[in-house]
């Protein structure tokens, strides 16, 4: 499986959240908006290291039928390295580990050796020096700005500074990583995320839960773009 082109790192990048679409209908959500946002935000969980279930790689695998959209896997398992493998077979283009699940450099190591981009995250309670170690080995970098497991949560302003901190480092060090934030985003918060530093902003309920999600993505990258 080759795996598709990110787009250009640092750039803004919309990833609506297929979490809050209609999962009886997903290649069909996929479609709606593909072709207007640059990747599709895929949230994968496991039960266990967060308390809901979702997506796994079969269905992965059907959306990559569907869609020629870049598909942004974010992993909420405890054991993303069991499961590297069958994500980038199903089509996956990128896959984001938690640090909280522990070896990380292993994972971001093998998601790379199988040709995908290697994201790391960090929950809202879970600091910089998590990451720090493994910035020079990753390509995205994903803050949540709510505790993962459900859509429509709101966002947590005081995650910022932590993407504050993130941007620094990946400027002055030179580092070609995207940086990625997730949850509570909207037309409110998309200005802030990236004012602080944010490049990709994923974005759920306030996508797939608008009347007109083609709509919403628009008015997300005018709110984002400052315009
Ligand atoms: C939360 C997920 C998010 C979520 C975002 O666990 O990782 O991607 O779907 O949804 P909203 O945008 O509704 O907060
Ligand atoms: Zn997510």
């Amino acid at each position: 499986m080759s795996h598709l082109d990110p787009g250009p790192i640092g750039a803004l990048k919309l990833a609506p959240s297929l979490l809050s679409a209609d999962f009886g209908y997903l290649a069909g959500a996929a479609q709606l908006v593909d072709e207007h946002v640059e990747w599709l935000h895929v949230d994968v969980m496991d039960g266990h290291f967060v308390p809901n279930i979702t997506i796994g790689p079969p269905v992965v695998a059907s959306l990559r039928r569907h869609t020629e959209r870049f598909l942004d896997c974010h992993l909420m398992i405890s054991e993303p390295r069991r499961y590297l493998e069958a994500f980038a077979t199903a089509g996956a283009d990128s896959c984001t580990v938690h640090a909280e699940v522990g070896d990380v450099a292993a994972a971001l190591a093998d998601a790379r050796a199988l040709g995908m981009r290697a994201g790391l995250a960090v929950n809202p309670d879970t600091p910089f020096s998590a990451l720090e170690p493994h910035l020079a080995d990753l390509d995205l970098v994903l803050v949540m700005s709510v505790f993962p497991g459900f859509g429509g949560q709101s966002f947590m302003p005081e995650v910022l500074e932590k993407v504050t901190g993130v941007r620094r480092v990946i400027e002055e060090e030179g580092l070609s990583v995207d940086l990625e934030i997730d949850g509570g985003i909207d037309v409110e918060t998309a200005p802030r995320a990236v004012a602080a530093g944010a490049n990709v902003l994923v974005a759920g309920s306030a996508i797939f839960s608008r009347p007109d999600p083609v709509a919403a993505t628009h008015a997300l990258r005018i709110a984002a773009s400052g315009e």
